[in-house]
């Protein structure tokens, strides 16, 4: 019997998606003999205790989870995510880097500096990448500080906003598609594949209005073994080029294959959505994180 501490923030457990996956996984953990405790900022001294620690709470290392991370690994605790992803996904700078020197196939990217958020800049921009162009500051997660430019002033407004959050940004051409594609990797296998649907009139699987409203577009669980053909290789690929732990990959289809789009480390798992066709997601993850520790 192994003992999984969950590493949780209050907006964790007031997800009933998220919760509800959560469950499902407690579920499993106990009927393979296994003993579950939820774990919050405050519990963080008892990580060492347990044999194994899942983090479901935004990883940033700036954030609480990050500390939890790094307990974890300092204790010798099988810990999902651990810090090195954590570092590498929460950059997407770092992160197209190690893509890049992986030969893993990526929009055309450039990283644009502080000073370099000029009209001269936008206009080289938009002749190399065409329009618009997509601007991202690297550590958004859940589409939040990428945004579209298609004039000048648009990338220097928006740039200049994005570059406030870190030194540096990233630019991209963008490659129009009706849905992402989510590979869910882990430990260099492929966990679950998902489709995340762009709603009409957006181009991102998440838009948040200035109402504080968010659209978003139902998930559509794929069965692994239906997957097209190099979508599975492409994202193997790509985590290959970050670690072993759990991911999310997002890649778009086109006419000259995949192109990754990110590598997220703790990858949304929602009851309904990415477990919708595979259901042994759960029972996966339990022995990937106790299984080792028992043969101790
Ligand atoms: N180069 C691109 N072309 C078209 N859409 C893009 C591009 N990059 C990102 N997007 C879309 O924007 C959304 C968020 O992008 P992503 O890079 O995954 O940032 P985040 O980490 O905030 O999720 C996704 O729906 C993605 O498909
Ligand atoms: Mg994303």
């Amino acid at each position: 019997m192994g003992q999984l501490g969950i590493y949780v923030e209050r907006y964790t457990i007031s997800s009933s998606e998220e919760m509800n996956a959560l469950m499902r996984l407690s579920q499993v953990a106990r009927k393979l003999g296994h003993r579950v405790d939820f774990l919050f900022r405050a519990d963080m001294y008892k990580i060492p205790e347990y044999d194994a620690l899942y983090i479901r709470a935004l990883t940033d290392p700036l954030n609480s989870a990050y500390v939890a991370a790094r307990t974890a690994e300092m204790h010798n605790v099988k810990v999902i995510d651990d810090p090195d992803s954590i570092r590498i996904c929460c950059d997407k700078v770092n992160m197209y880097e190690h893509l890049i020197t992986h030969d893993v196939p990526i929009p055309d990217t450039r990283v644009i500096g502080r000073e370099e958020i000029t009209v001269e800049k936008a206009k080289e921009l938009f002749a190399i990448l065409g329009k618009p162009i997509i601007l991202k500051a690297p550590n958004s997660s859940f589409s939040r500080y990428v945004e579209k430019a298609s004039t000048v002033d648009e990338f220097v407004k928006v740039a200049k906003r994005f570059v406030r959050r870190a030194d540096r940004i990233v630019a991209q051409r963008f490659v129009k598609s009706a849905f992402d594609w989510r590979v869910g990797i882990l430990n260099d296998e492929v966990l679950y594949v998902c489709q995340y649907t762009i709603p009409k009139k957006h181009w991102k699987i998440l838009t948040h209005l200035s109402d504080g409203r968010t659209v978003d577009g139902p998930v559509k669980g794929i069965p692994i073994d239906k997957a097209p053909e190099g979508l599975l290789e492409c994202a193997l690929k790509a985590t290959g080029s970050i670690g072993t732990g759990l991911y999310g990959v997002d890649l778009k289809q086109t006419d000259n294959g995949f192109i990754v789009i990110e590598v997220n480390d703790n990858p949304t798992i929602n009851a309904g959505e990415e477990d919708q066709v595979n259901s042994d997601l759960y029972e996966r993850l339990i022995r990937y994180l106790l299984d080792i520790n028992n043969e101790k």
